[in-house]
């Protein structure tokens, strides 16, 4: 079996395992680096770390039209549900549920999660998809956390890890946190759609190579790589 994780840019990212296409954070509208439009999408789930903008993005409009599955914590659902989205599955912090495309688990990031119209979007979350080919954590637009190191004891074969800075973990951090998570493989994300978040994706690469066990794997927008 083969799982394929796309980056749509920016944080978010496509994933087809087991004959599912999951989202994760799809903010396309809006997003000055992706290259296709939310309304070219098909999902069967969707799932969310967090209540900014820019990863709530197009899953209202996403979600009535495929009718996905979208998974979050308690308060997002619940916002959700208010914007008219019915197919909703609502999880918190630590508890994890086997959706048969893959077994899901919401973890602790250290973020804000305010929704875009200023209601409460609870506690920004990281998110591991247990798949048949390896678990994929995204951590969300996570700051280091010491607790990385348990979230890596589960066994992670692909970490998806903002770079950007500013508003996330930048570079340094971002490979402080995969010595303690010891993925076999590292997705950087959340840098260059902005000028803000600009990064080097290329030499921060040169660095995980040099100062860690994981192998980094930089993606363009819209490229996509195999996990098997
Ligand atoms: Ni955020
Ligand atoms: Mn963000």
């Amino acid at each position: 079996m083969t799982t394929r994780i796309t980056w749509l840019g920016h944080a978010a990212f496509q994933i087809d395992s087991a004959g599912r296409t999951v989202l994760i954070d799809p903010f396309l509208s809006g997003n000055p680096v992706a290259t296709v439009e939310a309304g070219s999408l098909a999902a069967d789930a969707i799932v969310l770390t967090h209540g900014h903008e820019d990863h709530v993005g197009d899953t209202v409009e996403i979600a009535k039209r495929t009718g996905a599955l979208v998974i979050a914590n308690f308060e997002i659902t619940e916002w959700l549900r208010k914007k008219g989205v019915e197919n909703l599955h609502a999880q918190h912090i630590g508890g994890a549920h086997d959706h048969g495309f893959a077994h899901v688990k919401l973890t602790i990031a250290h973020h804000g999660s305010m929704l875009p119209d200023g209601s409460n979007g609870g506690n920004p979350c990281g998110v591991m998809l247990k798949t048949a080919d390896g678990t994929i954590y995204h951590a969300g637009d996570s700051g280091l956390f010491g607790d990385m190191r348990l979230i890596g004891e589960e066994g992670i074969a692909v970490a998806i890890l903002p770079i950007g800075d500013n508003y996330t973990m930048g570079p340094d951090d971002s490979l402080r946190a995969l010595r303690l998570i010891e993925p076999r493989h590292v997705i950087p994300c959340h840098y260059n759609t902005w000028p803000l978040i600009a990064q080097d994706a290329l030499c921060w690469a040169q660095r995980v190579r040099a100062e860690t066990r994981a192998e980094p794997v930089v993606l363009e927008p819209g490229a996509a790589w195999e996990l098997s």
